[in-house]
């Protein structure tokens, strides 16, 4: 494997959120190896984990578990097996969320209860779950990084109830990023710019989104995976030491535009 500038030699990663080749949970995961990172990954189903056991293959062999970030149960028995073969974590990349279709596709005033909180529940405070749990192996510190979207702050059409769980996420950076400071462990998101993924999918706007931002942003072109991978590169190694509770646009500048 090419080693690039080993600038995660030897880190344990974990990793959550590859669903297929498109995910941006991938694209960080390949860089890191690409860094000389051990990663370990989760998945939410069989299906997934068969899909990134095929993303690996040339990576050697890495660990792979199934984790429903809703079940403490998963959670409890994912850091208990990270414990026992690692003994100490160095980095988290937590690259999840989930809306119920129905909460994206009508008006968001029409959010139901339920909805609200399924995804809050995966998409926000699964953050908070997992940090508490990766905090236990962190003795020498570390980065844990989340995936926002500029639909947090402004109106997205369709991104709704998302946008939501995405201000609630961002939020809940800077408190982590206060509380786990002391121990050395950063906290960061990076907010990136509109892609193609599966789930970008479940928001109408999207589509009509990647291909108009091209003239509208300052660097005149659509986000890659690339970008979003070098970056989150940046934010879980040594170069950002100085770096916790940010939120670093990977957006080719859509976020500084007004009309
Ligand atoms: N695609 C974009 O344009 C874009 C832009 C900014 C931010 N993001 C954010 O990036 C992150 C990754 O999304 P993506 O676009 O790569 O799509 P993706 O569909 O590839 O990844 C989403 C992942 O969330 C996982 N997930 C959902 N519910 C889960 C649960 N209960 N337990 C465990 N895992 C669960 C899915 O299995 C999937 O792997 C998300 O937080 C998304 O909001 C995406």
């Amino acid at each position: 494997m090419d080693y690039l500038m080993g600038l995660l030699e030897g880190k344990n990663i974990l990793s959550m959120g590859v669903r297929n080749k498109w995910s941006i949970a991938w694209g960080i995961s390949e860089k890191a190896l690409k860094e000389g990172a051990n990663l370990i990954f989760t998945c939410q189903s069989e299906r997934e984990k068969e899909e990134t056991i095929c993303l690996l293959e040339g990576y050697g062999k890495q660990q792979i578990y199934i984790c429903d970030v809703t079940s403490d149960q998963d959670l409890d028995e994912l850091f208990n097996n990270i414990k026992s073969k690692y003994e100490t974590l160095d980095g988290v990349i937590h690259s999840i969320a989930y809306a119920k279709p129905q909460d994206m596709q009508n008006s968001f005033i029409n959010t139901s209860r339920d909805g609200f909180i399924h995804s809050l529940n995966i998409s926000t405070y699964s953050l908070i779950a997992v940090s508490q749990r990766a905090k236990e192996l962190m003795s020498e510190g570390g980065s844990i990084i989340t995936l926002t979207f500029i639909g947090a702050k402004r109106v997205i059409n369709g991104y709704n109830m998302m946008g939501v769980a995405k201000a609630a996420l961002e939020a809940s950076v800077i408190y982590l990023a206060s509380d786990l400071g002391p121990l050395g462990i950063r906290v960061n998101a990076i907010s990136a710019g509109a892609i193609k993924t599966a789930s970008a999918k479940g928001v109408k706007s999207f589509i009509s989104l990647n291909d108009t931002i091209k003239e509208k942003v300052p660097l005149k072109r659509g986000i890659t995976l690339e970008d979003i991978g070098k970056s989150a590169i940046y934010l879980l190694s040594g170069l950002s030491s100085g770096v916790t509770g940010e939120i670093l646009h990977v957006d080719c500048g859509y976020n500084i535009r007004g009309i």
